[in-house]
């Protein structure tokens, strides 16, 4: 039965070409790495680190269901035959922790030279880090890019065959190459995209260079997608993109985020939704309406605001105002009053004065976030950011953003302790990390709690009441 709205066209077909070529190489890729392992007398096993956003942990899961297709088995990575960093280099110190890492797995590779290292994400579409990678760091096996991680198997066949670094980069791409495997981290939770790349270009930000133009993914392919995850147990999801609120606008049949959220709230067995990142010149009313109705988005938004200074976000390229920005807070606000609220917040950004930092506060002061990622401006070469005068001295920006944290944590612990009592449904996602005769759940803003309960609780959906706030978390007890 066709449950979808009519005036919503979903039948653009999927490519399908390029899947069954991976399912080839998959095949070709499992005969060489079974052969490695009859000579090791072990199955060849393998490591996914993850560094930067949900996209790429999403990125990393599909690695990951590529990699086990093949015969691979997941292991430490101080164990594993083969090491695979999934790169992020949004902040330079991102950058840094990678080279400091394969500083370390050189001395490994040298001892065992069947293992091999596998070099992928943000960091490698950036020509200098390929540059050095292929001057100083020559024990690197394979290197590749945000747009072809599809062709995983492939690349994996050419090092077998080659014998040689691998290096395959596309400058960009229209591509979206749909069904290949993925191994997801939580059996009851999972990341969906909605689209990829980023069209903003926010003048600090590098992202939109290193993921590409904005595609958004075929609305069908996602609500079969999502069906499937259902139908394997997953009871929540996370929609990404980099401007989810852009969603579906350069598709053949246009269709909005609103509409696309409305089909997939539909989706019977499914019970908690959630998306991310929401910019605010794209938040729509449409959007807001759906929100303050839906019965399963959660009643969390996460808002990045970046400055609450008019001027620098004007130099920011963000293209709306403070004034815009507390006008769409109050909106949604008065739509779903219970709705957490949450931001990401740069400061030191060139040109940034005490008067422009005070904007911030005020911002923060206003809209009383449950809590917000702040992060001090790292020059991005490239970006046109980087080359704006009147770079801030480390040392302000140092103190500056000590004040913005404490200001934000007073007011997070705050805003937290305001559902002490309640009684609140939690999708219980964890053994407690420091008491293992506990579990950790997460409410629908966002918040963690931790109640008694043993691991056979994972993945239900438990009414728990909040009998303390602890700051940023509570502890609780199951309400029945
Ligand atoms: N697409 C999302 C954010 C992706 S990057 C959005 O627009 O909100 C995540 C966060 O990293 C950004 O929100 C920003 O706060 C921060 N960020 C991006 N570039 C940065 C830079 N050059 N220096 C410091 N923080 C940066
Ligand atoms: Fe970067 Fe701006 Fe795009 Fe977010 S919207 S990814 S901050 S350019
Ligand atoms: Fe980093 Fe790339 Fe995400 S640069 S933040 S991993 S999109």
């Amino acid at each position: 039965m066709n449950m979808m709205n009519p005036d919503i066209n979903l039948s653009n077909t999927i490519p399908e070409d390029d899947t069954k070529r991976q399912y080839d190489y998959i095949e070709k890729a499992r005969e060489y790495v079974q052969k490695e392992s009859e000579v090791l007398g072990r199955p060849m096993t393998f490591c996914v680190t993850t560094f930067g956003c949900q996209m790429n942990a999403r990125d990393s899961e599909k690695l990951r269901g590529i990699l086990e297709q093949i015969g691979y088995v997941e292991a430490p990575e101080e164990t594993a035959d083969f090491v695979i960093y999934n790169t992020c280099t949004v902040r330079e110190n991102a950058n840094t922790r990678v080279y400091g890492r394969l500083g370390q797995l050189k001395p490994r590779k040298k001892a065992n030279p069947h293992m091999m290292i596998g070099l992928c994400g943000c960091m490698m579409q950036e020509p200098e880090v390929v540059e050095k990678l292929k001057k100083s760091y020559r024990f690197v096996d394979i290197i590749f890019g945000t747009h072809n991680i599809f062709k995983f198997a492939e690349l994996i066949v050419n090092r077998f065959e080659s014998g040689h670094m691998v290096i395959d980069i596309w400058k960009d791409t229209d591509k979206i190459v749909e069904n290949l495997p993925n191994d997801r981290k939580y059996a009851f939770k999972s990341g969906v995209n909605i689209m990829f790349g980023c069209n903003n270009f926010c003048s600090y930000c590098i992202v939109p260079y290193v993921r590409g133009r904005e595609r958004s993914r075929n609305p069908q392919a996602i609500i079969d997608e999502i069906k499937s995850l259902v139908a394997d147990g997953v009871v929540e999801v996370m929609l990404l993109g980099q401007n989810v609120n852009s969603y579906g606008k350069n598709l053949e049949h246009p269709m909005t985020f609103a509409q696309l959220l409305t089909e997939i709230e539909k989706i019977e067995g499914l019970e908690r939704i959630r998306f991310m990142t929401s910019h605010p010149k794209d938040l729509s009313d449409e959007l807001i309406e759906v929100m303050g109705h839906s019965k399963k988005i959660c009643k969390h938004l996460h808002l990045p605001v970046q400055s609450g200074s008019t001027r620098i976000l004007q130099k920011m390229n963000r293209r709306y105002t403070k004034e815009h920005y507390l006008e769409l807070v109050d909106k949604i606000r008065k739509a779903v009053p219970d709705i957490s609220l949450t931001t990401d917040i740069i400061v030191g950004f060139p040109g940034e004065t005490e008067e422009d930092f005070q904007e911030t506060l005020d911002v923060v002061r206003k809209v009383r976030y449950d809590s917000a990622f702040t992060f001090i401006y790292s020059k991005r070469t490239g970006t046109p950011a980087a080359a704006m005068e009147d770079q801030v001295p480390e040392d302000v920006v140092k103190d500056r953003f000590d004040r913005l944290l404490k200001e934000v944590q007073t007011i997070a612990s705050e805003v937290c302790a305001v559902h002490e009592g309640t009684t609140q449904t939690a999708l219980i996602e964890s053994v407690s990390e420091h008491d293992d005769s506990m579990v950790t759940g997460r409410l629908s803003n966002n918040l963690l709690v931790h109640l008694k309960g043993s691991k056979d609780l994972i993945g239900k959906l438990l009414e728990v009441r909040l009998t303390e706030c602890k700051g940023f978390y509570y502890l609780g007890e199951l309400a029945e």
